[in-house]
């Protein structure tokens, strides 16, 4: 029979969502810009940047669900344990992006609270179907918004350097996240699944940028 959580343990998971979509985050760390001085940019020139910074942003929203899901239902303490600590960080990531998305004049996506929802129940099932597959999927994920954020370095106006530094350091700790992941066992996932979810970020980035 399906064990259902405990009150205080749905309070809390409760509490995550509400701090994601509703509250500013907040960095341990320095955000990544913090010497960096801004420059001048055109009207275009901002509003692409800050369109990019908000795909990022809703990125790490989808991070965050993901991993609460994935926690929810992994089955092994320690993948639980190193769930929770990567989205610890994934935290530091959505204050930095929040921050840069406002300094640019822009906004985070309307379409947060529906991508928080569809994220979580696939890191729910991801975590349902045993814990090296959840790996699987938590290292193929990091795997491609690193892939996605390396993308961003060569699209963001040249002299965005504010915004460059973010993402630098963002793409330094997502190949982290994903080595962690192969290291606590992750199997590597069928080509269609992968497809399936290079297909799926696609449609949230596309959407993102522009709402
Ligand atoms: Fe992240
Ligand atoms: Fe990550």
């Amino acid at each position: 029979m399906l064990k259902l959580p405990a009150l205080d343990t749905l309070i809390n998971e409760f509490d995550v969502v509400l701090r994601t979509l509703a509250a500013p985050a907040v960095s341990a760390r320095a955000h990544p810009d913090a010497h960096v001085e801004e420059t001048e940019m055109d009207d275009a020139q901002r509003r692409h940047a800050a369109g990019l910074m908000r795909v990022n942003h809703c990125g790490e929203v989808c991070a965050q669900a993901l991993y609460q899901g994935q926690s929810l239902t992994a089955r092994d303490p320690a993948a639980r344990e190193a769930l929770r600590a990567a989205a610890h960080e994934e935290v530091e990531h959505l204050a930095w992006t929040e921050r840069r998305i406002d300094e640019l004049g822009g906004h985070k996506s309307l379409l947060n609270p529906l991508w928080y929802a569809g994220s979580l129940a696939i890191g729910v099932t991801a975590g349902l179907i045993g814990d090296k597959w959840n790996l699987g999927f938590l290292a193929e994920t990091e795997r491609q918004v690193g892939a996605h954020l390396a993308g961003h370095l060569r699209q963001l106006p040249p002299q965005d350097a504010r915004s460059r530094a973010i993402v630098e350091q963002m793409h330094i700790d997502e190949t982290h996240h994903a080595e962690l992941a192969d290291q606590l066992g992750a199997a590597p996932l069928p080509a269609p699944v992968k497809a399936l979810m290079g297909a799926t970020s696609k449609v949230m980035t596309t959407l993102a940028y522009r709402l």
